[in-house]
This record gives C-alpha cells, sequence and structure tokens, in this order.
C-alpha cells in the first residue's frame, strides 16, 4: 500500500535519540531549549515554546490570552482547533471558508464579530497559508486576538512572512505533518510577557526548569506561581525534532517538488487540483483535490484503495456538523460552501520520501478511473 504519509526519518534522528536516553536528562531539558531556538529563529519570531501536541499548544494559549467569550474559526479544521476553544470555556463561531484555497473566508468574519469577540483563528489548511492581510486587518481594527492553527503548515510564506509570525502561532508536529517529533506542538510569540506565562504554565505553574534549578543555591524549590499543567515536551521528542529541523527546507521542497508532479500528471478535468495563490508558498502538507459532483466519493475512494493506494478525506463531517457541535446548536446548512467541499475532497499520498514511480502510478490509475 503507497501510504497518505509517511516521516522523513533516518540514522540521524535514531543516533539523536539513542544520545538522549544515554544522557540521562529525557524530558524538558537542553534538546527543548535549542529545538525551541533553532523554531523561534526558523519562523521568525522572538519565542518558541515547545510543548506536548498543537491542541495543547492552542489550550495554552487560549488560557494566556484569558479567552473566554467567542473565537471565529473555520469549520473545515480538524476538530482540535475548535475543541481547544470549547475546553477553555469560550464558545466556537464557525465561518465559511473560500472555495480555491478552502481557507477561512475573510470576507465573511467581520459579520461574525460583536461585543464578545475575543479572537480569530485562522487555520492554514493544507500547508496553504490563510489571507493574512485582511484577518490581521479587521483584527486590529476591532482589538481582538489572532490565534494561527499552523499546525499543517509549517515553513509556509504569505507575503514572503512564515504562517506563526502573524499572530500567536501554534504548531503540530504529529507524524504526517511537515516535520515530526512523534507527538509535539510549539507555540510562537514575539511578546515577552506571553512567552514567560506560556512557559510557566505548561510545566505545573513553577517558573524554573529543572535542569535550570539544579545550578542554583536551593535547587529543591519547585515554587508554583500559578496553577499550571504538564504539557511539556520530552527531549527524546525535541532530539527528533533538532534533527527533523536541518532537513526541513528539504522536505519541504520535495513536498513541493510532489504536488506540482501530481499536478502534471492528474489531467482528467472531473478533479480540481489545489491552488497556489501568488503571494504564497504552500508546504503541501496534504494533497488535496476536489472531485467533480458528477463523482461519486465512496467508489472512487474504493477504486483507488483497492490498487493499493491509499486515499483518505481532510475533513468529513466539518466540526460544525460533528455531534458535540449539533448538540451546541450548529446544523446542516449553516456554513455551504464548507459543507460541499467537505462533501467532495480527497486527500493522496503527499510524502517528501515518494518515489517518482508511485506517482506515476497514482496518476495513472486516477486518470484511468476517472476516464
Ligand atoms: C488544523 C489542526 N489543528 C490542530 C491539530 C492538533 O494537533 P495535535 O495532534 O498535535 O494536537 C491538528 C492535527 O491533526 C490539525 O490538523
Amino acid at each position: 500500500m503507497i501510504p497518505l504519509a509517511k516521516p522523513y526519518i533516518d540514522e540521524r534522528e535514531i543516533s539523536a535519540v539513542v544520545e538522549v536516553l544515554k544522557s540521562g536528562w529525557l524530558t524538558h531539558g537542553p534538546k527543548v531549549k535549542e529545538f525551541e531556538r533553532m523554531f523561534a529563529e526558523y519562523i521568525g519570531t522572538k519565542y518558541a515554546i515547545a510543548v506536548n501536541s498543537c491542541t495543547s499548544a492552542l489550550q495554552l494559549v487560549m488560557e494566556v490570552l484569558n479567552i473566554k467569550g467567542e473565537v471565529i474559526l473555520p469549520s473545515f479544521t480538524f476538530v482540535a482547533s475548535a475543541n481547544a476553544i470549547v475546553t477553555s470555556g469560550a464558545i466556537p463561531i464557525f465561518v465559511d471558508i473560500v472555495e480555491d484555497t478552502y481557507n477561512i473566508d475573510p470576507n465573511k468574519i467581520e459579520e461574525r464579530i460583536n461585543k464578545r469577540t475575543q479572537a480569530i483563528m485562522p487555520v492554514h489548511f493544507a500547508g496553504h497559508p490563510c489571507d493574512m492581510k485582511p484577518i490581521m486587518e479587521i483584527a486590529e481594527k476591532h482589538n481582538l486576538h489572532v490565534i494561527e492553527d499552523s499546525a499543517e503548515c509549517i515553513g509556509g510564506l504569505y507575503n514572503n512572512k512564515k504562517t506563526g509570525s502573524f499572530g500567536i502561532g501554534c504548531f503540530s508536529f504529529f507524524p504526517t505533518k511537515n516535520i515530526t517529533t512523534g507527538e509535539g506542538g510549539i507555540i510562537t510569540t514575539n511578546d515577552d510577557s506571553l512567552e514567560e506565562r506560556i512557559k510557566i504554565l505548561r510545566a505545573h505553574g513553577i517558573p524554573s526548569m529543572t535542569h535550570e534549578r539544579e545550578k542554583s543555591k536551593k535547587p529543591w524549590l519547585r515554587s508554583a506561581t500559578e496553577a499550571g499543567y504538564n504539557f511539556r515536551m520530552c527531549d527524546i521528542n525535541a532530539a527528533i525534532g533538532i534533527e527533523q529541523m536541518k532537513k526541513i527546507d528539504d522536505m519541504n521542497k520535495k513536498r513541493i517538488e510532489v504536488a506540482r508532479y501530481l499536478s502534471k500528471k492528474l489531467t482528467n478535468n472531473k478533479i480540481t487540483k489545489p491552488t497556489i495563490h501568488k503571494n504564497c508558498r504552500h508546504v503541501f502538507q496534504i494533497y488535496v483535490i476536489m472531485l467533480d459532483t458528477s463523482i461519486n466519493r465512496i467508489d472512487f475512494i474504493k477504486k483507488v484503495m483497492e490498487k493499493d493506494i491509499q486515499a483518505s478525506v481532510h475533513f468529513d463531517p466539518p466540526v460544525h456538523l460533528q455531534p458535540y457541535y449539533t448538540n451546541i446548536g450548529w446544523k446542516k446548512g449553516d456554513l455551504p460552501i464548507t459543507e460541499h467541499v467537505s462533501e467532495h475532497v480527497v486527500t493522496l499520498p503527499l510524502f517528501p520520501s515518494i518515489t517518482k514511480r508511485d506517482l506515476d502510478f497514482i496518476s495513472q490509475i486516477i486518470n484511468s478511473i476517472l476516464a
């Protein structure tokens, strides 16, 4: 089976993990600090704070910003984006998407803003940046926070600026993402006081890291200044992340080449191939096509899978039609473009090490199924 995704791991990650295991220092230590430094430098922010998932990252950001009102976001995303809002005690307000990139439609944001609105959470779907200029303008006009869910977009550019550097960025290092640490996430920000509070809250509300305390006169003092969590990243994960960061440009370049090749080889006009806006770099965390309404998606995916090619859907159902969210009042018809896109998209295999032979096979099978 040609898988949908495959982490790009080699001996370098393996020896980095072994080195950490032998070092005796397994978590919240020097490797995490080094990974954070590399990530902040890559994104172009003053800080990056590593945590154990993007969901934890989103939740921490909601908490440090003290958001208990409404947050505007797309429904065409993984449920974690909205869950982090709900679990923080805030209210998700879903807005429809644009038809080409499937990202939040900036023109539909303002009509949902009211006095309870506190933040906008753009989600950079599949590796294509959202239209950040109008989003930042709306946020500034209404004095709203911008929390970028950049789980699916590590290295994507909008007007030559990396996603995650416009507002507060949250990233995921799940194995299908542009880089992986197994499980993991990170928050990017330029704000000194946010960085400080995020660091405190991720580790039980205690401001100092254990390996830093060891150097102090009273290393046993673990004084909590807040009631925090344990959202720490392990040094084992961070060591993988450091090696992945050394390869990120190469991996993203390969992803872009694979996408370009697939888009060239898929010739049937019953599918819409991914759009790339001129002012953006799309880093293709996944490769998503849209089928013409005349094609039965279930049959199509079945035929593709029968040829040992994995295919999937991101995302169906959209978040607002999942049971928890329909129970709080969302219903079919609320977001027509999201619902249409969700019914017709298909995700095809894309990962840095996929071979040209596999890509030729995938495109040949798909072209013949559609013919
Ligand atoms: C858009 C989006 N947000 C959040 C997440 C959650 O990331 P994690 O699995 O690291 O918590 C994902 C991961 O699938 C995602 O795609």
